[in-house]
């Protein structure tokens, strides 16, 4: 995958600077050019005759070059790569980077960069959760930057593990992966839905589910992954749960009829859609506007069906595009995925079942068979977002087949 690609590799001033030798040899091996653009600092870590040794060209660290005194254009370097890495990337460059301090060949050699950006923050975990740092990362995602590190990825809920550069071999195995994938859904609009939705009983009692948003988070990284645009419908989830990718545009509500009106309005501009949040099927007749007191012994809440917003989106389906459901079940799995296949005009079915271990709600991982109304197909346990992978694969295979 990486054959023939053109990499700027950015050193900074970081301890992890050795480590971009590993970077270097393992891009070199896949076949890629490589051309090192070091910052002052990251000098004193490493020196330019290692890189220019592993790379068989001159390294970049000035605007003139000092043997001859010639420009080195960070406009042509910009327009050469194909990728820019920069690895390790110290909590100052990742300032200047979002703040567009140009006072080195590698950041205006970063601003004028054409290519994807690829960024491998390395630092200590105190500078690393310092709300600027924290603040810079989020800039340079909003910029369309891809950070690599190590962990279940930038802004998770845990800092353990965090600041440390990735290992080389991942950050490659990330460059890969990112030239693997394509942008197969590119020029695509793609509505997903994800969470639980909360219906009000009164202003502090709601009925809800366990479900985190993790699985719809997963499909929307994906699919923006892709160069798809995302609408992101997503009911309450923890504050901790963010996109990165700036094609996100994340819509959040609470009921389902909230959701329910946010995707017929949507559903139209669409070319598909994949409902992936558990929807509450009834809601309270009645709210209460005031906290309900503790009475007698009993208390009966009488409900009434919510809209089935995929049973809406099914019907109103045109031609071209898709529909994803998903089915979550406890028994007669497949015939009740079979049924809602079908009820809901779904071009397939997820179905997970809380009966295998490690799948559905709150959990990082899930164990997913994909129904369609001619075939079923089973995969085994694996991460959420890999999971994504394979639906979006799925739904890709489709867009491509309706062509
Ligand atoms: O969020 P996580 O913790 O990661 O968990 C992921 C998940 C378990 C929530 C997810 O994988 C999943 O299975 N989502 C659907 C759960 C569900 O409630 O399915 P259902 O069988 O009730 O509904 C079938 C389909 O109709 C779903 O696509 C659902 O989004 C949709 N639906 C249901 C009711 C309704 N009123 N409107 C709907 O659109």
């Amino acid at each position: 995958m990486l054959q023939g690609k053109k990499i700027v590799l950015g050193i900074t001033g970081s301890i992890a600077a050795y480590k971009s030798c590993l970077i270097i040899r393992q891009l070199i091996k896949k076949g890629a050019e490589v051309q090192v653009v070091i910052t002052p600092a990251g000098k004193e870590f490493i020196t330019p005759i290692t890189l220019s040794a592993l790379t068989h060209k001159p390294v970049i660290s000035e605007f003139f070059s000092q043997r001859d005194g010639t420009w080195n254009s960070h406009v042509d370097i910009g327009l050469w790569a194909d990728a820019m890495l920069i690895a390790p990337a110290t909590a100052s460059t990742i300032g200047k980077m979002a703040n567009g301090i140009a006072d080195n060949m590698l950041i205006t050699t970063y601003l004028s960069m054409k290519a994807p950006v690829f960024v491998a923050p390395a630092m200590d975990l105190d500078m690393y959760a310092h709300p600027s740092t924290q603040k810079n990362l989020q800039t340079l995602l909003s910029y369309g930057n891809h950070i690599i590190e190590p962990g279940t990825g930038f802004l998770a809920s845990t800092l353990e593990g965090k600041g440390r550069m990735e290992e080389p071999e991942n950050i490659v195995a990330q460059l890969e992966s990112f030239f693997a994938k394509g942008e197969t859904m590119r020029g695509k609009k793609v509505l997903i839905t994800a969470g639980p939705t909360y219906e009000k009983i009164d202003p502090v009692r709601f009925i809800g589910n366990y479900s985190s948003g993790k699985m719809g988070f997963a499909l929307a990284e994906e699919c923006a992954s892709r160069g798809a645009e995302v609408e992101f419908v997503c009911g309450p989830v923890s504050s901790s749960m963010k996109t990165q990718n700036p094609r996100i545009h994340r819509i959040d509500v609470e009921s389902a009829k909230q959701m329910y009106a946010v995707c017929v309005e949507k559903y139209p501009q669409m070319d598909s859609a994949i409902l992936c949040a558990a929807v509450a099927d009834f809601t309270p007749d009645n709210v209460a506007d005031q906290k309900i007191k503790r009475t007698g012994d009993d208390m009966i809440i009488r409900l009434t069906p919510n809209p089935d917003i995929a049973a809406s989106l099914g019907k109103m389906k045109k031609e071209g595009q898709q529909l994803v459901g998903f089915a979550l079940e406890t028994n007669d799995e497949e015939s009740n995925a079979q049924g809602k296949l079908k009820r809901k005009n779904f071009d397939f079915i997820v179905l997970n079942s809380l009966n295998d271990k490690g799948a559905g709600f709150r959990t990082d991982t899930n164990k997913i068979t994909i129904i369609t109304a001619e075939s079923k197909e089973e995969f085994p346990l694996k991460s959420k977002a890999d999971v994504a992978k394979d639906i979006v694969n799925k739904l890709v295979a489709l867009q491509t087949c309706n062509k």
